[in-house]
């Protein structure tokens, strides 16, 4: 049968249950794994697909969670086993709700983190990367990563308790618990009138405030560390680098690549995690920024290993390349220049980056390009003619940043 009875759970509910069940605990442990794997050059294409891997089973069960849910409104409701035993039955229930809740919660926070950062690892599905009402921001993210983090461990305390209990039922009570489950038989008293009991879900409602409103506390206070690495998204570094005290911009949203000719043919490299510290005056048209990239991120084509290999961006021994430099305005339009230094493996070169920049007064767009030449920065010495690599390396930046409040 496909609907559950007084008595029994129907094929859809039990379909369901061990269809999220199987997903869940297979995210949950890429999500540890991940969590697990030391960030750098080696492992990036890994992590980029274990990621992927996560967040994409994770957005199934979040929607295989919330149709689970419909369904379950419109069933009966099983009646307990031993409805006698009332302290058991409530913690039964308890757990039952703080799963549901978990079912939604974890994904859905998962999802948020991953809706307002510059994301590395896709969700593989064909609806895009972002979620309505979720800005691209750092603070939504950091927020939305320490739920996750958290709420994980109820999910994974209360699957705990759910299986021991389950156990249980089947060791020492010997009766239908786990059988009413895997294989749809009957169990229980279809007479009994049920105690609709609301002390469950308010005790799991407590739980899930004292946890959300903790993690989201805490989140605040340590703020990444370890956390933000994951999604590779970089941590505000070195405030006091920034020169100007003209009004500073947070990026919301942005990427920074760059082409070079290889064997004739141009190739596009990216940058996953980088920030832009930006101080600017729209009145004077000048300010200044420090942009901090995390060369371990590097993605470029097949070719990504040479790349942040001992020749050329050297990761093992640098992570980042810095840009710091002032800006001003070339006349009244949206053409500037941000001229400065580039350092980046270990050498520090004079570096101009020419940009337009479009703003509204609170949000701003702007458009740049710098042209580098690698031996500058001792870059593929191994190569000393353009057959296999050119010189010219054209940097592409393109960022929308919103003025911080
Ligand atoms: C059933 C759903 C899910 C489970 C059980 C789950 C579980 C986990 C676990 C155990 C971790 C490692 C703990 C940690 O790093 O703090 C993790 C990290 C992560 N998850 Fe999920 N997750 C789920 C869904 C999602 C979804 C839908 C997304 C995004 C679309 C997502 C994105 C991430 C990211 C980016 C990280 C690393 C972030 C960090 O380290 O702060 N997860 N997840
Ligand atoms: C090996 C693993 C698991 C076993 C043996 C198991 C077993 C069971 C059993 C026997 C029931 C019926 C309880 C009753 O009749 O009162 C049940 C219900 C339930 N299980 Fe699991 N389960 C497992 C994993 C999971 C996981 C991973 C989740 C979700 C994260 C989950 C979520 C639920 C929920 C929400 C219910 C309540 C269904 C309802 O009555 O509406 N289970 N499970």
């Amino acid at each position: 049968m496909m609907t559950n009875t007084k008595t029994s759970y129907g094929g859809v509910a039990r379909s369901f249950h061990w269809a999220i069940a199987l997903l869940i605990v297979t995210a949950f442990a890429l999500g540890i794994i991940g969590d697990n794997i030391p960030r750098n050059a080696d492992t990036v294409d890994t992590l980029k697909t274990l990621y992927s891997a996560h967040k994409t089973i994770g957005v199934t069960v979040f929607l295989l969670a919330v149709l689970r849910i419909l369904w379950a409104l419109t069933q009966p409701h099983p009646v307990p086993l031993h409805p006698e035993r009332k302290l058991e039955t409530l913690v039964g229930e308890v757990v039952h709700w703080a799963l549901y809740g978990s079912l939604v919660i974890v994904p859905l926070s998962g999802w948020i983190m991953h809706a307002a950062e510059v994301g590395f690892a896709p969700i593989w599905w064909p609806f895009g990367q972002t979620l309505p009402f979720v800005p691209k921001s750092e603070v939504v993210a950091h927020a939305a990563a320490a739920v996750h983090g958290t709420v994980v461990f109820v999910l994974f305390g209360a699957i705990a308790l759910h299986i021991a209990g389950a156990l249980k039922h089947v060791i020492i009570d010997r009766d239908e618990t786990l059988a009413r489950m895997a294989k749809g038989y009957h169990g229980g008293d279809p007479n009994y009138a049920g105690h609709n009991s609301k002390l469950a879900p308010i005790a799991a409602l407590i739980l899930w405030a004292v946890v959300i409103g903790g993690a989201l506390t805490l989140g605040q206070e340590s703020h990444d560390d370890d956390h933000a690495g994951a999604e590779i998204s970089m941590t505000q570094t070195d405030d006091a680098a920034l020169a100007s005290d003209a009004p500073e911009w947070t990026v919301t949203d942005g990427s920074v690549t760059f082409s070079v000719t290889q064997s004739g043919a141009p190739i596009e490299g990216n940058f996953a995690a980088w920030n832009a510290q930006i101080a600017y005056d729209v009145e004077t048209g000048t300010g200044s920024t420090v942009v901090n990239i995390d060369t371990t991120t590097l993605t470029l084509g097949s070719v990504t290993s040479n790349a942040t290999g001992a020749d050329f961006f050297n990761t093992a021994a640098f992570t980042s390349a810095v840009f710091a430099a002032d800006i001003t305005r070339l006349e009244a339009g949206p053409a500037h220049e941000a001229t400065g230094t580039l350092t980046l493996v270990g050498q520090t070169v004079p570096v101009t980056l020419e940009f337009t920049l479009d703003t509204d007064g609170k949000t701003a767009n702007m458009q740049g390009t710098a042209a580098l030449d690698r031996r500058d920065f001792g870059m593929g010495k191994g190569y000393t003619d353009e057959s296999t690599v050119g010189f010219g390396v054209d940097v592409t930046v393109n960022l929308t940043a919103q003025l911080a409040e």
